[in-house]
């Protein structure tokens, strides 16, 4: 057990100094939890060995499942890959900061523990003045992955973040609750176009204004079950993920339907919903998760939906499917893992 300290970036008293604390700790090889605007991140120098396998051993985290680097700066991104090819020059001019992480191949300076064995490196400038502040202060590229517990939801405020990582690291910089929620979308770059490894809040539409027509594709991991021993383009697709300790199953269909499926279950003991705004009223508890065109609130309330839910013992989690387009797509992509692929009709 590590005594873990608790920075406040809130108290505008106290924002500058717990920075710099973070900022020292983190150049000292220390594991600091940073906000950003996507999730919460468990973040070390991303070029420090010793470093980046404590963030391993905190998260639990399999060793070949690679980690993004956060810089604050494009002049930070060129010693960490081959080459910077256009399209990736677009896509930053157009999204950073902000969150879309870009797969690109990796110069030698990227240890081999932060790609994971891999010879590309995710990279990405977050849209959290917090987190770049952390990052230009440091002076170094921080490895973060999302600051859970490997396979549990990632976590949208410094609260779940106490939760899961007390006693695993040695500082949590606590800040508001993140804006978007969902972690970043991740794209491998290629030379003529980018393939969707991890759908987010950059949507494949707003890629494709920027990349051009057809150039933009969403790999089939994203909706689908791969195989056992299936060659992954991206280690995260094949792990459990996002999953609350309830059993979780997605329920298809319109409003009417999903109230009657539920009927079911009055009085049952740990039966949750976790529904739209339209659905309510309903015959069991529930955590309302948005309103069913709000694709944003979605992302932003789900993975703290999951938590809510676990925390009232939930057993069993009904949740109404979301539709998966635009940014749709991304909180589709969690909650059907989070559901291990069980989705019913109704
Ligand atoms: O929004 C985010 O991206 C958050 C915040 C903290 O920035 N971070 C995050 O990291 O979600 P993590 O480690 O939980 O997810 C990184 C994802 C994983 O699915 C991983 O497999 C993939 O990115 N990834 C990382 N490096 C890769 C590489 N070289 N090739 C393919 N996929 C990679
Ligand atoms: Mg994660």
């Amino acid at each position: 057990m590590i005594r873990t300290q608790h920075l406040d970036a809130t108290d505008p008293i106290t924002r500058t100094e717990a920075i710099a604390t973070a900022a020292q700790m983190l150049k000292e090889g220390k594991l600091v939890v940073i906000p950003t605007e996507t999730v919460y991140g468990l973040a070390a120098n991303g070029l420090d060995t010793q470093a980046v396998r404590g963030i391993f051993t905190a998260k639990s985290r399999p060793s070949d499942n690679p980690l993004i680097l956060h810089i604050q700066s494009m002049a930070q991104l060129a010693p960490l890959v081959q080459d910077i090819p256009p399209i990736a020059h677009k896509l930053a001019e157009a999204f950073w900061p902000g969150p879309l992480t870009m797969v690109l191949p990796k110069s030698p300076l990227v240890p081999e523990v932060t790609s994971g064995g891999l010879d590309t490196v995710a990279v990405r400038i977050p849209d959290h003045k917090t987190a770049r502040e952390v990052i230009a202060a440091a002076g170094v590229p921080l490895a973060a992955p999302s600051a859970n517990l490997s396979g549990s939801p990632s976590p949208t405020n410094a609260r779940r973040c106490a939760q899961d990582m007390d006693g695993r690291v040695d500082a949590i910089l606590m800040d508001a609750d993140c804006r978007v929620g969902l972690e970043s979308t991740v794209v491998a770059v290629g030379d003529r176009g980018v393939t969707v490894l991890r759908p987010g809040w950059i949507t494949p539409q707003q890629l494709t204004q920027v990349v051009g027509k057809g150039l933009v594709e969403v790999h089939s991991g994203v909706l689908s079950h791969l195989e056992e021993g299936e060659r992954v383009a991206s280690p995260g697709m094949k792990y459990r993920h996002y999953a609350p300790n309830a059993k979780v199953t997605l329920i298809d269909g319109d409003t009417e339907g999903y109230r009657r499926f539920l009927e079911q279950f009055v009085g049952l003991h740990g039966v949750f919903a976790l529904c739209f705004e339209e659905d309510l009223p309903l015959s069991v508890p529930y955590f309302c998760y948005g309103g069913g065109e709000d694709f944003d609130e979605q992302a932003r309330l789900l993975f703290e939906g999951l938590r809510h839910l676990d925390e009232q013992n939930a057993t069993e989690i009904y949740a109404h499917s979301p539709k998966a387009t635009g940014v749709g797509l991304a909180v589709y992509n969690r909650l059907i893992r989070a559901a291990g692929f069980r989705e019913m009709k109704v």
